[in-house]
């Protein structure tokens, strides 16, 4: 767990001086936020965004049920309105006459590649995109299944599709052919956008294939996509070697480029599905996260603008990927909402050295730079020289997303990076919440190395026992959040069961974020991690049952337990526990059978799923009903076996002496 160094970091007087929210001013407009959500929501909606339509004034701005025994859990904020995400991140900017600003600065993944693209020609060209979007029969609520690596034509075209106000479903371009499969299986779109490839450090990533292994799984399933519309990302992979498959695949420079850069704007219902973004949990396959319009624009726009302090002059950059939440809210709609510039990176920190990321600062004039605490460990560990080496003078304010960053790190990024300068917004949220929930503002609240601090206006965060009593005061328990923000999830994608059970089954009229944590006597939070089955690996998340099913696909593995262990970069590693078959001997005889168990979870799930411990296992320590006990191979995994407990429940305790024994055999 993470624990204070004490030491507390109040906001320098130049910060709040010159901040959006100043001092007091955070608690006076949170209070107004909770107690008077219509009054607060109105104001914000009114000055962040522009409406078509403007919400009803005669009910509340948000109805909702969040007791699943009144009935089905429903959430509709800003009722009656209608907007344009697209409109609002692109062309009001371009009529406000800001056509010129840089939208993007792209870094390639090597030194000497960049690029730039201003408003207007972001603006021209997801027209492009949208007109060939409309011009294949692509329109009002049809999913769009988007693979591509981090270039601008990734933004722009989600922003093509919310624009048409086709539902946009982006998947991480490190995933497999059989994961993206079964996202495309599951929202079945009838069009899929992806490049030829990628670089990323000194490794070329072909996607092209990825796709088309992805589709023939998907046809041989019953689902035929239409159409695979093709960036010829040359720089990284160019197109002479892919394979075209003529009448499906067409390539974006000849039927994009093509379009007329003029597209209206469809009005969209506040309700609208906006997005489809697929995350793990504890059971089962990912789930289809699902954001609709007007809320979710609210609360990326209002979280961008509050907690980065953005202000005109600003350069920007976010290191998500736009395969995550981080770069669905915190690179394509939160900064362009702002009309911001802001910096695109296709490469990787520690390429071509670890001082990359302090080279582009320096070259762009980053203002605002926002990672994980993954990549701030991994350039700690390379040594102090490489930021040194750099000014990073334009520096003003960091952020940290992801995983609860240890105050080791925190200090480091503090200290080292940001000279003592910046402070540190560490932003706790979910794929599920779509913005910033409980976050510092930089000019109102003073810092705790390793604590996310305090509620985002309109926030109600809770503390719970295990039976669902309210912990007031000093505590820890799980992290519940008691009433609606814009930006929640609406639904689980085709399981509206699924999403009731997950986040509304656990204590009555609460929504269940699945985080541990610790309130301190100043009222900070603290998050300790998921008391679920997910494991967060370098701030993403992986489901144990995902790499377990992976794991027992593969003919050798009879059974497979999975769970995290700590580790120094990561935040937290995979650790397998498997069972072979009958025959098999623990450790086996054969010396390649590891890295093929390896090889068959990257081939399910992808590289993010490594298993970073294989431990043969002849037997996994059960309850005497079969339920598998993870929290005693948790401790064999991480060495703390002199903290197991009571092991007595075993149906066969022995088999605890056994894996221990056979932890340095693995
Ligand atoms: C889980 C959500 C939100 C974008 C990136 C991850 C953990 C996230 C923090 C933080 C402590 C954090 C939680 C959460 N998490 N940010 N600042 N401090 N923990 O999104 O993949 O939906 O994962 O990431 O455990 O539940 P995600």
């Amino acid at each position: 767990m993470v624990k204070s160094d004490e030491k507390v970091y109040p906001p320098p007087d130049d910060v709040v001086s010159s901040a959006h929210i100043q001092g007091k001013e955070y608690s006076e407009l949170y209070r107004q936020s909770i107690e008077n959500p219509d009054v607060f929501w109105s104001l914000q909606a009114n000055k962040l965004l522009t409406w078509n339509k403007k919400w009803r004034s005669d009910t509340a701005i948000c109805a909702y049920n969040f007791d699943t025994s009144l009935g089905p859990i429903n959430i509709r904020w800003f009722e009656g309105s209608e907007l344009n995400l697209c409109y609002n991140a692109v062309d009001r900017h371009v009529e406000a006459g800001y056509g010129d600003r840089v939208a993007f600065y792209w870094e390639g993944n090597d030194v000497e590649q960049d690029g730039k693209m201003t408003y207007q020609e972001l603006q021209n060209l997801v027209c492009q995109i949208s007109n060939y979007l409309k011009s294949v029969g692509i329109k009002k609520g049809d999913d769009v299944t988007i693979y591509m690596p981090m270039i601008p034509e990734l933004p722009a075209a989600m922003l093509a599709c919310a624009r048409i106000g086709a539902v946009h479903s982006v998947v991480f371009a490190g995933f497999s052919a059989e994961s993206l499969a079964s996202r495309i299986q599951d929202s079945k779109p009838r069009l899929v956008v992806t490049a030829t490839g990628s670089k990323r450090g000194p490794k070329e990533i072909p996607l092209k294939p990825i796709v088309d292994e992805a589709l023939d799984i998907c046809s041989k399933q019953g689902h035929m996509v239409e159409k695979c519309l093709v960036y010829d990302h040359h720089q990284a992979v160019s197109k002479e070697s892919v394979n075209f498959h003529s009448g499906r695949d067409v390539w974006w420079q000849d039927a994009v480029l093509t379009q007329s850069t003029s597209c209206p704007v469809e009005r969209m219902d506040a309700e609208a599905p906006l997005f489809k973004l697929y995350t793990s949990g504890s059971t089962g396959k990912p789930k289809a996260v699902l954001h609709t319009t007007a809320g979710y624009a609210v609360g990326a726009a209002a979280t961008f603008k509050y907690v980065f302090d953005y202000k005109p002059g600003d350069i920007y950059w976010c290191t998500a990927d736009c395969g995550w939440i981080t770069g669905h809210s915190y690179v394509t709609y939160g900064p362009l909402f702002s009309c911001a510039s802001q910096v695109l990176f296709e490469g990787v920190p520690t390429w071509p050295d670890a001082g990359r990321c302090w080279q582009i600062v320096d070259k762009l004039k980053v203002t605002i730079f926002y990672t994980a605490p993954t990549a701030i460990r991994a350039l700690n560990a390379k040594g102090d020289s490489y930021v040194t080496k750099y000014s990073r003078s334009s520096l003003r304010l960091l952020g940290s997303v992801g995983e609860p960053i240890n105050p080791e790190a925190w200090r480091w990024y503090y200290e080292v990076v940001g000279n003592s300068r910046c402070p540190i917004m560490d932003t706790w949220w979910q794929t599920e919440t779509g913005a910033h929930m409980i976050t510092p503002l930089v000019g109102s609240t003073p810092l705790k190395p390793g604590s996310a601090t305090l509620p985002f206006f309109g926030v109600e965060p809770c503390i719970c026992d295990e039976k669902g009593n309210e912990i007031h005061g000093e505590g820890e328990g799980l992290l519940m959040i008691k009433r609606p923000w814009p930006s929640i999830m609406r639904t689980v994608a085709g399981n509206h069961d699924r999403f009731e059970k997950t986040y509304f089954g656990m204590f009555k009229g609460m929504y269940f974020t699945g985080d541990g944590c610790r309130r301190d006597s100043d009222g900070y939070y603290w998050i300790i991690g998921r008391v679920d089955d997910v494991i967060n690996v370098s701030g993403h998340r992986i489901g144990t049952a995902e790499v377990e099913s992976a794991l027992v696909g593969h003919p050798a593995c009879a059974e497979a337990a999975v769970v995290p262990v700590e580790h120094a970069i990561k935040g937290q590693a995979i650790y397998a526990f498997v069972t072979l078959m009958e025959g098999y001997s623990h450790p086996p005889q054969d010396p390649t059978l590891k890295e093929a168990l390896i090889g068959a979870v990257r081939k399910a799930i992808g590289a993010i799923a490594t298993p970073d411990f294989i431990h043969w296992a002849p037997g996994l320590p059960k309850t005497r009903s079969g339920k598998i006990m993870r929290r005693i191979l948790r401790k064999i995994a991480g060495k703390e076996e002199e903290s197991l407990g009571d092991i007595s429940t075993l149906a066969d305790p022995s088999v605890v002496e056994t894996l221990i024994a056979l932890r340095e055999n693995s």
